[in-house]
């Protein structure tokens, strides 16, 4: 079984040594070897392949070699998306394969050596006793399990080590996993990697959970539980907390679970049915378990099960100070008057640093006396939470005003609730989210310095009260407005962003909004439906209000369609603040969106530190789709929303995206050739059924979705001035390369940083954007399945080539008109 490689490499010739790697990484050498010895061991690009060919083991670099960081690792020999099963050395990398040795001691001791400094970089730290004997030699051997073994050469059945009782992140079939030795209470845990290029011990683990027997438990920095899968069932072969597993381990599954207790040991056996299938339970970077299956014709890894399925539900997934909610882009916020620990951390989606105070508390900064504490700090309230972990002290107190006063009392109080019992929280608030079912009907008090909160509690601070009033007087009625506008902003701030109650819609006079908006002079650009201008209100709040031009109806109509759009909440969607209908005016009040346009941040980017990075515009994209989810599927009448484009997409303060402009096409009446007038500009985004004259559905903004979704990717415009942008039509490229399987050129082709891409969200964000702009509107998917396929909960296959892009691709030459005429007759 041991057929020595010699390597003829000069390791200088790097071109070369990354060629062969890629070969090296594709197929199996022929004569490759599955053992390790003391006179062969491992160095630089050899591999072990495991007698049956399933797996290989050998050196690893993650990521796509961005870094020179190498680990000795195990992953699927014939699988072509290199995927590590097992990491040696994952917290000691070493720089250079070449001058680093995996070898066997002739005590049995299996290490991986630095040559240069002679130095152990890692060990399986066994020596056999009984060294020396001639059948006591040990080898090292790759089985077809994935599993490598130290055991005697004279009988490879006896073992003195193995990789399957030292797992890093992930659970194989055949290993047992559970409690080894109940005497010595020595355990099996599966600990997550860091993040996806970085594999040594991240936060998240897996385990037994000894206290209970027969279910396994999550667990945040080995301490606390955040998910446990629920009892074996042996009947159903499942967990009782992870149903999709149950559905997937009927009998004839393609895998079964097994429980075994018995004096010395307690553990799960995984077995699949057939050696060709290749299964994997994997705790994520995320704290996620995920089950995945790989699909030899999809050529990618299917999740058929992820526990918790709620990410918000992963301990302190959001880090403190941080609201963790679902259906939000991104997942994570932070809590009112508190910000991102680290913004480059929060914007590439490391959210486990959590968020800090914008204003330090007063009395942290001096020792003021108790009476200008009662000045300084308020509370804000969060209804209908989860209340976070644990409060540190729960105090006497008769009523709710004698609980805020107890942790007014105390600087290190940093939240209050009061359920009868008065809770404190006197460190960091983690976990904090909504309460979706309100099963604890709990409210949380949040601290806050004064300046963060101005406007006074009903039942105190008369003198504010006062103030206010009396400036609102001396200001006059815009004031007024603008007060009440504010209060109504605030609560639904606090409310609408956590509990999403309706508000009612400001009624704005014409007169007042000239004057907020200067007379209209701080004009932020012109839409579809009218021009937007900048308008501060009173209190600083800047808002956003459109002229529209080219409605008919009437008053009253149009306070109906208003009172519709208004009624819309989602973090996706831009919302409606007020509007005006006066006479001949009708204008609409919005939420101003600082970053402007999506338009603006992909094409118009003056420096490149101004570039989004991959992570924001991937949830860019998602944020979108899970908008148009919420117009198509979850409003009350299903909302078309007739122009997708980049430039009817707002990003927030921090980059989450919110679709505008919906509802108005309805606004304008069923006057569809206006709005084909005003569509004309955009022609890159318009489904076939716009020009071919068939019914314009939802799958209409699925297709302007899929090609806004290329020029994400690509941050280029597809079609720019009536010529396709770059050198081939970028939907046709993406079409192309990954049909050849080769995503990697698109970086190229569209001059995107490689660090900076995830490729696996490439490829998936690319296919979906494919599937959406297919020809026949009954092959695009939905917005929501969208949304799944980017998260990927749900597979992408390989799309088809639509037959008008084969046309386009064909004619080499393009004009955005010639297109039109092709897309029209296709
Ligand atoms: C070997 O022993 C060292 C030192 O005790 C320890 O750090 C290392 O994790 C051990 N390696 C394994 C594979 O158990
Ligand atoms: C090695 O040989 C000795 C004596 O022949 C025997 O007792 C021992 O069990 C053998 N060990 C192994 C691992 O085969
Ligand atoms: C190898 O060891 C196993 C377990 O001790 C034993 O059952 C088997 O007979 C041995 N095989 C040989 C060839 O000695
Ligand atoms: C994890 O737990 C250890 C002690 O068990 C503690 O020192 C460390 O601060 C914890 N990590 C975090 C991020 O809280
Ligand atoms: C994420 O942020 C935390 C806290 O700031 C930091 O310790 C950790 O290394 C970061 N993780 C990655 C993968 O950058
Ligand atoms: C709360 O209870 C205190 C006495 O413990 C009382 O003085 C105060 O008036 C009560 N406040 C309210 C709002 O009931
Ligand atoms: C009130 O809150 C405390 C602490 O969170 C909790 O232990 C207690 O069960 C709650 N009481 C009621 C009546 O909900
Ligand atoms: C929830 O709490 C509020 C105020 O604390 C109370 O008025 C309401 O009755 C409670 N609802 C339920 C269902 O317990
Ligand atoms: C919050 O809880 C209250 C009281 O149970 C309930 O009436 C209200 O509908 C809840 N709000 C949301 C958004 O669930």
């Amino acid at each position: 079984m041991a057929t020595t490689i010699t390597t003829t490499l000069d390791p200088g010739v790097l071109h070369y040594m990354l060629v062969i790697l890629l070969l090296s990484l594709q197929g199996s050498p022929a004569g490759a070897r599955d053992v390790i010895t003391a006179t062969q061991p491992l160095s630089g690009l050899q591999k072990l392949v495991s007698q049956g060919g399933k797996f290989a083991l050998g050196f690893y670099r993650p990521g796509g070699g961005l870094q020179d960081k190498w680990y000795i690792a195990i992953w699927y020999n014939k699988v072509q998306k290199v995927t590590p099963v097992w990491i040696a050395n994952r917290e000691t990398p070493i720089s250079d394969p070449f001058s680093s040795v995996l070898t066997i001691s002739t005590n049995g001791n299996l290490a991986l050596l630095n040559k240069n400094s002679r130095s152990i970089v890692w060990s399986s730290n066994t020596t056999s006793t009984t060294a020396g004997a001639s059948n006591t030699t040990i080898v090292a051997v790759l089985l077809n399990t994935g599993n490598l073994v130290l055991a005697y050469a004279s009988n490879t059945s006896i073992m003195t080590w193995q990789s399957f009782n030292h797992p890093t992140d992930t659970q194989l079939p055949g290993m047992r996993f559970g409690r080894r030795n109940k005497l010595t209470g020595e355990s099996d845990r599966l600990v997550s990697w860091r993040d996806h290029m970085d594999p040594s011990p991240g936060i998240f683990s897996d385990e037994m959970d000894t206290s209970v027997g027969a279910q396994f438990v999550l667990r945040w920095n080995n301490s606390r539980p955040y998910f446990t899968s629920g009892k074996f069932n042996p009947q159903t072969g499942a967990f009782a907390g992870i149903p999709s597993m149950t559905v997937m381990s009927r009998p004839n599954s393609i895998y079964s679970y097994e429980y075994v207790d018995n004096d010395k040991e307690e553990y799960f056996l995984l077995t699949v049915m057939d050696d060709s299938i290749f299964l994997r339970t994997v705790i994520d970077p995320s704290g996620q378990l995920k089950g995945m299956v790989w699909l030899e014709e999809k050529q990618d890894w299917m999740v058929y099960f992820v526990e918790p399925s709620d990410v918000c539900s992963v301990y302190s997934a959001c880090g403190a100070f941080s609201w963790c909610a679902v259906d939000n882009v991104p997942v994570c916020s932070c809590l009112r008057g508190f910000t991102p620990q680290s913004q480059a951390e929060w914007s590439s989606g490391n959210y486990t640093g959590g968020c800090t105070r914008k204003v330090a508390l007063p009395c942290s900064l001096s020792t003021p006396s108790m009476s200008s504490r009662y000045e300084e700090d308020r509370f804000y309230e969060i209804n209908n939470v989860s209340l976070p972990d644990g409060p540190q002290a729960t105090v006497q107190a008769a009523n709710i005003s004698d609980c805020e006063v107890a942790c007014l009392n105390k600087c290190s109080c940093l939240a209050y609730s009061y359920n009868g019992t008065c809770s404190l929280w006197y460190s960091d608030l983690m976990n904090l989210q909504a309460d979706l079912d309100n099963t604890g009907n709990n409210s949380i008090f949040i601290r806050l310095p004064a300046s963060e909160i101005p406007r006074p509690k009903s039942t105190r601070g008369q003198t504010k009260g006062v103030a206010i009033a009396v400036s609102a007087l001396a200001l006059g009625v815009l004031c007024l407005v603008a007060v009440l506008c504010v209060l109504r902003r605030r609560r639904s701030r606090i409310k609408g962003l956590y509990n999403n109650i309706n508000m009612t819609l400001m009624a704005f006079r014409y007169k007042d909004l000239q004057l907020i908006t200067k007379n209209f002079s701080d004009k932020l650009g012109t839409g579809s439906f009218g021009s937007v201008f900048k308008g501060v209100l009173q209190d600083g709040t800047t808002v956003a209000i459109k002229k529209l031009e080219g409605v008919r109806q009437g008053e009253k109509q149009f306070r109906a369609e208003i009172s519709t759009i208004g009624n819309i909440h989602h973090v996706n969607l831009i919302q409606l603040l007020g509007f005006c209908s006066e006479g001949e005016h009708r204008l609409l009040v919005y939420e101003y969106m600082p970053h402007g346009s999506l338009d603006g941040c992909l094409f118009k980017v003056i420096s490149s530190d101004d570039v989004l990075p991959w992570n924001t515009r991937y949830q860019i994209a998602i944020g979108i789709a899970k908008g148009l989810t919420y117009l198509h599927e979850k409003c009350r009448d299903c909302i078309i929303h007739c122009d997708i484009k980049p430039q009817n997409i707002l990003l927030d303060a921090s980059f989450v995206p919110k679709v505008s402009d919906f509802g108005l096409a309805k606004l304008l009446g069923r006057d569809f050739s206006r709005v084909m007038t005003t569509m004309r500009g955009t022609i890159g985004y318009l489904a076939p059924e716009w020009i071919s004259g068939m019914a314009i559905t939802a799958k209409s903004d699925v297709f302007s979705y899929g090609m806004m979704l290329l020029e994400i990717i690509s941050q280029k415009r597809n079609v720019e001035l009536g010529k396709p942008c770059m050198d081939k039509f970028f939907p046709i490229l993406v079409l192309e390369k990954i049909q050849e399987g080769d995503v990697r050129a698109l970086l190229d082709a569209a001059d995107m940083r490689r660090d900076d891409v995830n490729l696996e969200e490439l490829e998936r964000a690319c296919m979906v954007a494919c599937w959406c702009i297919q020809e026949h509107e009954s092959s695009r998917p939905t917005m929501e399945e969208v949304v799944q396929m980017l998260e990927g909960l749900r597979q992408v296959d390989m799309p088809p080539v639509p037959r008008y892009l084969r046309v386009v691709a064909e004619s080499a030459t393009d004009q955005s008109s010639t297109l039109l005429d092709e897309m029209a007759a296709a």
